[in-house]
Order: C-alpha cells, then structure tokens, then sequence
C-alpha cells in the first residue's frame, strides 16, 4: 500500500497538463503516493455531473485529506458557485497560505523577497451575506467572529513557529472598522502575547502597509490578515516576485487541504503543452511538507531552483521556449 493517498483533480484547460507534469516530477522525486483521480469545474459538468464539485470529489478529499488540484473554469452564467469558494465553505478550509518569495532566474524589480500570507478564509466581506434596502441602496455585510478570530491568528503563529518564521505583521483597518477589524486584532494580539511571546508581532494600518510592501517588501516576514485584504495583498506580493505563473497556494482547514496554483486555466494556450507547472510544483511542495515530507519538497525545491538558474529550459512565460514537458524533464534531471 503507498505511503499517501492523494486527490488529483486535473481541472480545465491547462489543468490536466500542469498537473501531470507535476505528478511525473512528484514520483521522480520519491513520493511514494496512490492518486484518486477525479473531476471538477467545466470537465466534470462536461462528465455529466451536476455540480462543478461533485459529491464524490468532496467526499474523497474528506477521505483522503490531502488534494492537489488544477486551475477551473467556472462555467459563467448558469448559476454555479465557483469550485473553490465550495471546498472552502465545504471543507472549512479556513487558511489561505501563500508563501511568495524570489526565484533564481525570473527577473523582477525586487530581490530578496520571502513572505508567507496568511489569510483568513471564511469570513470578512466574502461571507456573501449582501442585501438591497431599497432600490438603488445596497450592503454588504462583513462578518468577524471570535472563534473564527483566534483560530486563524493561531494558525499564523503556529505556522511561523514550526517554519521558524521570526516576525509576524497584521495588516487591518481597525482605526475605521473598530469592531470587525477591531476584533481581528484584539485576537491575533492575545495570541502573541498568551502564546508566542518569541515571535515579533508588529501591527499595521493596511494602506500604510501597501505603501511600505512595495517601497520595502524584504522588511516583511510573514502578513496575517482578514480575507478580503488577503486576497488582494496576496496578488500584490505575487506581483512582487514574477507574477502568478511562479507562485503557489494551499487552502488549509483542520480536516483537509487543498493545494492549487494561484493562476487559472489559461484556456488561450490549453492543450498546446506551452503551459508552465512550475507555479502547481512549488504548490505541491507546500503539500509535500504539510505531509511531512520536508526531504522531498527540499528536492523538488533545489532542482527547479537550478533549473531557473540554468536558464535554458524555461518556459515561454519565463522567456524560454521549452514547453511543459520539457521543463518537466529538465526538473527531473536536476533530482538529486
Ligand atoms: P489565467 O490565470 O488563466 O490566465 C491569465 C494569463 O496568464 C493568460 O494569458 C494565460 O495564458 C497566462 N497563464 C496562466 N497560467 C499560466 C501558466 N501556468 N503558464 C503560462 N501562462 C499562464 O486567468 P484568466 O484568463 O483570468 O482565467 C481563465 C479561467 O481560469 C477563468 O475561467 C477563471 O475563472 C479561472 N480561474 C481559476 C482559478 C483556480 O481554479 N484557482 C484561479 C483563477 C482563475
């Protein structure tokens, strides 16, 4: 029996490509996993499910805990709630992580980058709960509770300290939201100060800290914030180092994890074996050390790292002309 039992959910367009790509340099590496292979988004509609999500995918992550998925398309238009914002709710899957930091190889304005984003991921103004009060007057209502509060700053904190992370900066805009982000502060704050008074925990208004992420990002360690700003702060960090194609991204609850890339399905260049993997394989690291098998995504890590120094199997996005496979290939190569 393998060691692992992992869901692989290949997703739309370029999704079955990148993440075959991955699994082939995944056994390379010595991962000794059984994969489920199962649909979601556009293909599983196209498979005459019903739900972008089908039951039997949910149900074999609840099993199996562990998924590693590819970019989908959410069908516009016909009414499905997007297949993320499912296994979210679903799965409470209540952490967004997304480690950003520079990659040998891939140019950017800044060097020296090395932030974890940790972002709440199941309350904010992305509860959804929107109302019209009379015509033409709209609210939305944004949500922070207690529990939800203390459970993500102590993920954030738990997370820096096993990663020995040594700071931890909350960004919120508790001067104007004095309850909702109010709240959110006054959580992570007895956190740091009952739980881990070794780590440096440092809070900032977030439009200042827009400012100083993009004057500075290398004074930043680790971000803790409420969903709506890590949603957007996290775009803005990978922006920092090369864009969305270089960086990726779990979902983390209690029961179950979800490790994506941050892009989506790129349907103009599906299926012409031109899509970069690289951004799904540094999200499978993420899932090689949740799994605890830190040896392995350290060498997945070193050998795309040598390949992007090397320079000469890169992908189209990166400036290269290699495809998928060859990238792949190059990767596996460069095991040791
Ligand atoms: P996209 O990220 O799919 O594509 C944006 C641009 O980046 C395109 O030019 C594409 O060719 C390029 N690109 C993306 N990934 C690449 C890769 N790995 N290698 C090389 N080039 C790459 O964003 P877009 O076009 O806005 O969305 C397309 C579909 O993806 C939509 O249906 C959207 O809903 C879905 N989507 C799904 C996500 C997910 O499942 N996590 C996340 C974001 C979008």
């Amino acid at each position: 029996m393998a060691k692992h039992t992992i869901v692989g959910i290949p997703g739309d367009g370029i999704g079955p490509e990148v993440t075959a790509a991955t699994r082939r340099v995944l056994a390379a590496a010595g991962l000794d996993a059984e994969w489920v292979e199962l649909p979601a988004g556009a293909t599983a509609i196209e498979q005459g499910y019903d739900n972008v999500l089908p039951q039997r995918t949910l149900a074999a992550i609840q099993a199996h805990k562990f998924a590693l998925k590819g970019p989908v398309t959410t069908p516009v238009g016909k009414g499905f709630t997007s297949v993320n914002v499912q296994l979210r709710k679903k799965l409470n899957l209540y952490a967004a992580v997304r480690p950003v930091r520079n990659l040998p190889g891939v140019n950017t304005r800044y060097q020296g980058v090395d932030i974890v984003i940790v972002r709440e991921n199941t309350e904010g103004l992305y509860s959804g709960i929107e109302n019209e009060v009379v015509p033409g007057v709209v609210t939305s209502l944004k949500v922070a509770s207690e529990g939800a509060c203390m459970r993500i700053a102590r993920f954030a904190f738990r997370y820096a300290t096993r990663r020995h992370r040594k700071k931890l900066t909350v960004f919120h805009k508790a001067n104007i939201m004095k309850l909702t982000d109010g709240l959110f502060l006054t959580c992570a704050r007895r956190v740091s100060e009952e739980e881990y008074p070794n780590i440096e925990y440092e809070e900032m208004i977030i439009d200042a800290g827009c400012m100083k992420l993009v004057q500075d990002p290398t004074r930043f360690d680790m971000l803790l914030m409420e969903n709506l700003y890590g949603d957007l702060v996290s775009d803005l960090c990978a922006g920092l180092v090369g864009g969305l194609g270089v960086v990726g991204g779990s979902n983390i609850g209690d029961a179950a994890a979800v490790f994506e890339a941050v892009h989506g399905s790129a349907p103009d260049i599906a299926g012409k074996g031109v899509a970069n993997p690289l951004a799904l394989i540094v999200s499978a690291t993420m899932m090689l050390d949740h799994m605890h098998e830190e040896a392995i995504s350290q060498k997945v890590r070193e050998a795309y790292e040598a390949v992007l120094k090397d320079g000469k199997s890169l992908t189209r996005d990166l400036g290269g002309t290699a495809g998928t496979e060859e990238f792949a290939e190059a990767l596996i190569r460069r095991l040791k």
